[in-house]
């Protein structure tokens, strides 16, 4: 049996929520059509709609349904951004941070070089936090050009969370949108997007047990965007295209779980993070926690191999029957050091060291168990090639 710690990559959909897939995919009918078949699926969206309404703690009609993180940040990033420059053409400033998704940080850059927005990082420590003084006084100066700010709620590679209250507090008073990638901490997190003071948040099926293709975008009341995609008008005229009825009730059931389960599932992987975490302290002294002084969450744990390769260990592992990540899935094949560990002041060798693990709700002691099993032989081999090598 293989054991899977790449949960921040994909989950494994959680078995209720294939069966309950695999049902609604048997519907006949587009929801958008008005005989009976139509408005039956009609019936499952938006019943899915208002059931992860709930789990978000938003209105039904702040849910639009996208087809995962990626579109919903694009959705977010540049709808925000062109509906800002509509109503007032200098602001131009997208304040974002180099510890970011790509799904974030591409569109972004894209802005910059296709529509003249100034892109402007807020400053990541060692750990990987982000300096809200700095921020705060940023715009305290500048906050009249600001178009938007866009920051996650946790970060998918060392699990560091971010205060997303102090920051839409920051910016609320300026009037300046906040939109966050929110893909990591849904369903690892209390995630109440009313409490937030959020605009805009993007959220993803597959990391917490529903099926890859399947995400949306929440969008608060008062926020206006400019759609991106274009066609027959669906998602009140934000996101054309037929919907993915589906996807959307094997979703609405994945976040239900994992609200439902969240404080227990917050626990069990604490525990079993904790012991990971002991344990590799005396594997040997070249790995090293990443982020341990930020807060992290409990389902993420990041390691540096100082002297060695993850992509090595990764290899090693894998052959071990151990699935684990260097980093975000996203650029696997990229044999790229990680942008997060660099924008956190790595150099590029330190971050070409990483090792992620990431739990998820089949995890058990005994995934651990077995990593830990493997993981000294492998360490030591890849430190001794990178030796090696030198
Ligand atoms: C933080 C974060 N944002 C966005 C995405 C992209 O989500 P999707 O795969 O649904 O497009 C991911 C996926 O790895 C992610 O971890």
């Amino acid at each position: 049996m293989r054991v899977y710690l790449d949960n921040a990559a994909t989950t494994p959909i959680r078995p209720e929520v294939l069966e309950c897939y695999i049902d609604t995919l048997k519907l006949i009918g587009n929801p958008s059509s008005v005989h009976s078949s139509g408005q039956q699926v009609r019936q499952v969206l938006e019943e899915a709609r208002e059931s992860l309404a709930k789990s978000l703690d938003c209105d039904r009609s702040e849910v639009l349904f996208t087809s995962g993180g990626t579109e919903s940040d694009n959705l977010a990033i540049k709808g925000i951004y062109w509906q800002r420059k509509a109503e007032e053409a200098n602001r131009n400033i997208v304040i974002s941070a180099g510890t970011e998704h790509h799904g974030v940080i591409d569109p972004i850059e894209w802005l910059e070089t296709h529509e003249g927005a100034e892109v402007v990082l807020v400053p990541v420590n060692f750990d990987g936090e982000l300096d809200l003084a700095w921020l705060e006084n940023y715009l305290a100066e500048h906050h009249s050009k600001v178009a938007l700010i866009s920051l996650m709620w946790a970060n998918n590679e060392t699990g560091v969370v971010t205060d997303i209250k102090a920051i839409t507090t920051m910016a609320n008073s300026f009037n300046i949108p906040v939109h966050t990638d929110a893909v990591a901490a849904f369903g690892h997190l209390p995630t109440s997007f009313k409490d937030s003071g959020l605009a805009a948040m993007s959220i993803s099926a597959h990391k917490l047990g529903g099926p890859v293709g399947i995400g949306a975008l929440i969008v608060s009341r008062s926020t206006k965007l400019v759609s991106i995609i274009h066609g027959g008008g669906q998602e009140r005229g934000m996101r054309s295209g037929t919907m993915n009825a589906p996807a959307a009730k094997a979703f609405a059931l994945a976040g239900k779980v994992a609200i439902e389960t969240l404080n227990d599932e917050r626990a069990r992987l604490a525990d079993i993070k904790q012991k990971l975490v002991e344990q590799a302290r005396t594997i040997n002294p070249s790995l090293t926690q990443t982020a341990l002084k930020a807060r992290t969450l409990p389902n993420i744990v990041h390691f540096t191999l100082a002297g060695g390769s993850g992509d090595s260990l990764l290899f090693l592992l894998d052959q071990e029957g151990i699935s684990v990540s260097t980093g975000s899935a996203c650029q696997a094949g990229v044999n790229r050091p990680s942008h997060v560990l660099i924008a956190m002041g790595r150099t590029e060798d330190q971050a070409k060291g990483c090792l992620r693990i990431t739990l998820g709700h089949e995890s058990t002691e005994a995934d651990i168990d077995a990593l830990l099993v493997a993981l000294p032989k492998a360490i030591e081999s890849t430190l001794r090639a990178g030796l090696s090598s030198q």
